[in-house]
Parts: structure tokens; sequence; C-alpha cells
């Protein structure tokens, strides 16, 4: 089985002012926006994001600094270290993912397709694992 966490790369209009990167919806990424949030001022040594959603499509993108998200759908577990402001990855409903080794300054960026709803979240990992199977 393949991974279906795609890299997406923004585009990225450079200046002599300085670089300018955008997204719209329905254009750089495949659905329409509803909500957007950021983490940011994470302490050395701390993890955030440790869960899955059941039905919420998101993309990911270090705004500032870097991070490395490590992720699992189903047995298909992998890493991705982000740190370039133009290059995120987007990441399916029903994947377990932990975002840690946070850069000092970082801003992780976070758009998706769903306003915020805790019934969406799996918070606990073997009730995810229960889930998946129920999915394949
Ligand atoms: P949570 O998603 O658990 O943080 P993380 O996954 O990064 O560790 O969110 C932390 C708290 O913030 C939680 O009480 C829910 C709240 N929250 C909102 O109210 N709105 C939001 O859009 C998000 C993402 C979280």
């Amino acid at each position: 089985m393949q991974s279906n966490i795609k890299y997406i790369e923004l585009p990225k209009i450079k200046d002599l002012r300085g670089n300018l990167t955008f997204l719209e919806d329905h254009n750089q990424i495949p659905f329409k926006i509803e909500r957007v949030y950021w983490i940011y001022d994470v302490p050395g040594g701390e993890a955030r994001g440790e869960h899955a959603f059941r039905s919420t499509t998101e993309l990911i993108i270090p705004l500032a600094g870097g991070f490395t998200v490590e992720t699992q759908e189903g047995n298909i577990k992998s890493s991705f270290e982000l740190n370039e402001t133009n290059k995120g990855i987007l990441i399916p409903p029903m994947t377990w993912r932990k975002i840690t080794s946070f850069i000092s300054n970082s801003v992780c960026l976070i758009v998706t397709d769903s306003k915020y709803n805790e019934d969406d979240y799996i918070r606990d990992f073997e009730e995810y694992v229960e889930s998946y199977k129920e999915l394949v």
C-alpha cells in the first residue's frame, strides 16, 4: 500500500523586495477552506497534534522555521521534514499524525476543509487503529 499524503508546492513569487506565496481554495489546494489555525511558541522538545481526524483534510505548512510531521495511515508510517515556507503536505482524513522537533520560533500553519469539531478527533491511538481497520 502507498501513502496518500502528498507534498504541495505553493507558488513563490520572487522579488528583490522579498518573496510572496499564496494559496486559494480549489486552486493550489483541492478543497474549500473552512478554517486556518496556527501553532507557535512551542517549547523545545514538545510535540503537538498527536491525533487523527475522522473526516478532515488538512494542509500543513511551515510558515516559519521547521518541524517534522510523523504520520501513520494504517500500517504505513512516514516522516516529513518541513522547513520551506512554500512547501507543505496534504493529509487525508483518518491519518494519525504528530508534529515534533520544532525549531525555535517556528509557526505551523494548518489549513482545513472543516470547522473545529471535537467529535471529528480521534485522540486515542488504539481507537484509531480499530477505526482504520473498519475502513479497509
Ligand atoms: P488540539 O487540536 O488538541 O491541539 P494539538 O492537536 O495541536 O495538540 O487543540 C488544543 C485546544 O484548542 C483544544 O482544547 C481545542 C482547541 N481548538 C479550538 O478551539 N479550535 C481549533 O480550531 C483548534 C485546532 C483547537
